[in-house]
């Protein structure tokens, strides 16, 4: 049997994925369009995104959960519209921000991702035990207890990462989740990933990461400029970066 299309040979097949689809989608600030004719249905398990800084990357993974809105066309996850109905999308789709310091609520690192679990209807117990489970499988346990403001920029960043873990979503949106990872901190998320059983959109700027996606696009001042196979987009995206 062949591996579904779009994931790395040899990994655990994704079994959780929704279609985000992308409809003529333009986002304007300030007068500057961040995004521009952005037209594409995603079903694929794995998706990597890469381009120059500012070519509107966050910008599009934004607009996936609501939290930015199309200024024309429109962004639909599952048939729902984000800016419609964003708890229903945010239920099924977690996003890791580029700047972890988005993602923090509670000065404990298990306090906070015990908020994040809130709305989800699950007990204390549970919640508690999908915490550790989550810094567990970071290999953070003993992060648990620590005020979150003195931990440094990859332990934060992989603290997001848990807190997004804990939820299980359906789908899971990475913006540039290993920037501020070691080496060993960087190949376990590789590892992660490649193993993960819920469909990801990852946005970064390590081609090694993006090159395991089955579906690359490459973003250039707003537009989808490449959208196929990872080889061929790393290809491009070097050629457009020179
Ligand atoms: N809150 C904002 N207000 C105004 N303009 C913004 C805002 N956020 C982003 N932009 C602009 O939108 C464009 C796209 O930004 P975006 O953050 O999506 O880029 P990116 O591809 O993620 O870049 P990077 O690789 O640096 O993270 C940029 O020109 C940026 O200056
Ligand atoms: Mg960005």
């Amino acid at each position: 049997m062949s591996e579904p299309a779009g994931h790395a040979p040899g990994a655990a097949a994704p079994v959780t994925g929704q279609t985000i689809a992308f409809a003529d989608l333009a986002v304007e600030r300030d007068g500057r369009r961040a995004l521009d004719a952005v037209t594409a249905t995603l079903t694929e398990p794995r998706v990597g995104i890469v381009g120059l800084n500012g070519s509107g990357k966050s910008t599009l993974l934004k607009t996936i959960v609501g939290l930015v809105r199309p200024t024309t066309g429109a962004v639909t996850v599952d048939g729902v519209d984000p800016t419609v109905d964003p708890r229903a999308v945010r239920a099924a789709t977690g996003l890791l921000f580029q700047n972890p310091d988005n993602q923090i609520v509670f000065p404990i690192v298990a306090d906070d991702l015990a908020f994040g679990l809130k709305n989800h209807g699950w007990g204390k117990a549970e919640t508690a035990a999908r915490v550790d489970a989550a810094l567990d499988r970071l290999g953070i346990g003993p992060l648990a207890r620590r005020r979150i403001h003195e931990l440094s920029g990859g332990e934060k960043q992989l603290v997001a990462l848990a807190g997004l873990l804990a939820v299980e979503p359906k789908t899971l949106l990475f913006d540039e989740p290993t920037s501020q990872l070691d080496l060993r901190n960087r190949n376990r998320f590789a590892d992660l990933l490649a193993d993960l059983p819920e469909q990801a959109i990852v946005v970064a700027h390590d081609l090694d990461l993006i090159a395991t996606c089955g579906r690359v696009l490459v973003m250039a001042a707003g537009r989808i400029a490449f959208d196929g196979a990872a080889d061929d987009a790393v290809a491009f995206h070097r050629e457009r970066a020179r």
